[in-house]
Parts: C-alpha cells; sequence; structure tokens
C-alpha cells in the first residue's frame, strides 16, 4: 500500500515538472516571480497601481472590469487609492443609473466599465479562467510548487508576441501570431499529417496590446513591456482575487487549530486507555 502511495507520489511529481506543460500545452508560459506568491506572499500595493494605470491607459480601450466595484480600489491589500482618488477615478466614467435610466457622472459604488470592443472578453475573472491553463494534461501540481497560475499566462500572453514561424510566414489576415495563445486559429502548413500544430501557440486577434514606454509611472519605474506586463498581470490577479491575502490567512489558521487540537486528541485518548494498557500518561 505504501509502495502504490510512494509511486504515484513520484510518477504525479515527475508529470508536474514542466514535462506536462510542454507536452500538453503547445504554449510558452513563462515564470514570473510575483510578490503575491508563496505561503506568506502579499501583493505589492504599488505594483498594483501602476497595474492599474496599465490597465486604464492601454487595456480599457477594448477590455472592461465590469464584475470589479471601483470603490475596491481603496481596500486594504489591494492598490489602497486613498478615497479622493478613488473617487476621482470613478468620476471619469459616465454611467446610465439604473433608477432614473440618466446618464451621470460614475461614483465609486459603480463598478468598471464594460468591454468596449466586440470580441474583446472581460477581464475581471481571465487570471482565474485561465489559472488552470497546465490542464487537462497538466496535473495543476505546477501550479501548486512553482505558483504559476493565471497570472503567468497574463504575462506570457503580453510578452510572446513572435515573427510568423517559418511554416506560415504570411500569418492570417488581421491576426496576430503569439506562442501563449493556444486558442486561436492554425494554418494547415504548420500541422503534421495527423493535423497536430507543429508550432507553439497561434493567432490572436489582439494585437500586441504593448510597447516600451508606453506608460510613464509616476514613481520613476522604467516602463519596459515587462514590467507593464507583470504590472498589469498583477492588477489583473487581485482584481480575480482580491481576498486571496485573507484566505490564506484562515487557511494557516484552521491548520495551526488543527495541529494543536489533534495533540489533544492523542493525549486524552492515552490517558483515557491508561488503566486499561497499564500505563500511567
Ligand atoms: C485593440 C484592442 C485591445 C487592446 C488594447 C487589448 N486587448 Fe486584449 N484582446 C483583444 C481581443 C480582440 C481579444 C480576443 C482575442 C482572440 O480571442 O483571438 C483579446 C484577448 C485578450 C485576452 C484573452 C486571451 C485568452 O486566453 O482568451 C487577454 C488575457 C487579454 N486580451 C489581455 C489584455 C491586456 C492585459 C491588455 C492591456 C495591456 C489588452 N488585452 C489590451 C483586444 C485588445
Amino acid at each position: 500500500m505504501i509502495r502504490k502511495i510512494a509511486l504515484t507520489t513520484a510518477a504525479v511529481l515527475a508529470l508536474s515538472s514542466g514535462v506536462a506543460l510542454a507536452a500538453g500545452g503547445h504554449k510558452e508560459i513563462t515564470d514570473v516571480d510575483f510578490a503575491h506568491e508563496g505561503p506568506f506572499g502579499k501583493f505589492d500595493q504599488f505594483q498594483l497601481q501602476r497595474g492599474l494605470q496599465v490597465y486604464t491607459e492601454v487595456c480599457s480601450a477594448c477590455h472592461g472590469l465590469k464584475y470589479v466595484p471601483i470603490r475596491t480600489l481603496a481596500d486594504p491589500g489591494g492598490p489602497q487609492l486613498p478615497e479622493d482618488q478613488v473617487r476621482a477615478y470613478a468620476a471619469q466614467f459616465t454611467v446610465t443609473d439604473k433608477e432614473t435610466g440618466e446618464d451621470r457622472e460614475g461614483k465609486p459604488t459603480d463598478h468598471f466599465p464594460v468591454s468596449g470592443m466586440e470580441g474583446a472578453p472581460d477581464l475581471s475573472l481571465m487570471t482565474k479562467a485561465r489559472a488552470g491553463f497546465s490542464g487537462p494534461y497538466g496535473t495543476g501540481m505546477s501550479q501548486l510548487f512553482n505558483g504559476m497560475g493565471g497570472a503567468e499566462y497574463m504575462y506570457s500572453i503580453l510578452t510572446h508576441y513572435e515573427e510568423n514561424p517559418e511554416c506560415a510566414p504570411d500569418g492570417i489576415d488581421g491576426f496576430y501570431y503569439n506562442t501563449s495563445f493556444d486558442k486561436g486559429a492554425i494554418p494547415d502548413s504548420c500541422k503534421d499529417e495527423k493535423g497536430i500544430s507543429t508550432i507553439p501557440g497561434s493567432w490572436i486577434a489582439m494585437p500586441q496590446p504593448l510597447g516600451d514606454d508606453q506608460v510613464t509611472y509616476a514613481d520613476g519605474t522604467p516602463a519596459t513591456v515587462s514590467q507593464m506586463a507583470e504590472d498589469v498581470s498583477a492588477f489583473l490577479m487581485w482584481a480575480a482575487e482580491p481576498k486571496l491575502m485573507d484566505r490564506r490567512e484562515a487557511g494557516f489558521k484552521a491548520v495551526i487549530f488543527l495541529i494543536i487540537l489533534a495533540s489533544l486528541l492523542y493525549l486524552t485518548n492515552k490517558r483515557i486507555w491508561a488503566s486499561v494498557k497499564g500505563k500511567t500518561a
């Protein structure tokens, strides 16, 4: 039995270490050391603020964040903007009031707008929706051990635009080759006789949204493509999972509680049976 468990564990671990990703996904995912990863990870408030800036100045031209209330920008553990800045942020939007039916200035209690471009998905939950990118072929272990998840997928999509590959030098009209996106179209010339793609990734309808120095960060951080991609990915991770830290903390407390409870039960058990076993506890 124990042998079986050990063998299964070994197999799972072997599968998880990148092999599964390479075999299944046909896409390249870069591992990024995000501040929020690991058992004690916390969102970096300033990174979230920079990410909000990238989202606002670049991504929001096409993508919405309709499930995220603007007031959460002031929440502890998030970008933690001062209340007056949150009000100013909300005020830039025009919202149709649900009660009066009239247009008015946005308020912190409103949500971010919906996607402005047809075909551009809402990004509120995107980092969670794509967190399981290592499945169905992967085991999810890479996520657990390397902390790779939806934020990495987001980062990779934004940084893995490449020249058209040799098998399709002209690409596909209106689409862009991206080695991290495997849900798009692939020309037949890039497939083998079984119809399986011979290249990583596929063609995506989103043009490369980032270019060096596209935004100017107030804190002086150099706005390279990779920096902006990392910041906006962290921000979108927070948007999808704002209570990440709270959940982790609750988990830790539960584990500590269970360890204490288990020790007490063990000692109680010894004491109760002590007379029968002829030993003193
Ligand atoms: C010019 C409009 C435009 C801009 C600007 C833009 N996107 Fe997109 N995005 C799209 C479209 C269109 C799609 C759908 C692509 C497809 O399915 O082929 C998309 C898809 C995506 C996806 C989904 C990929 C998947 O797995 O389905 C993500 C993630 C994404 N965009 C993130 C971003 C981020 C982050 C930014 C800002 C840095 C951004 N986009 C800026 C138009 C845009």
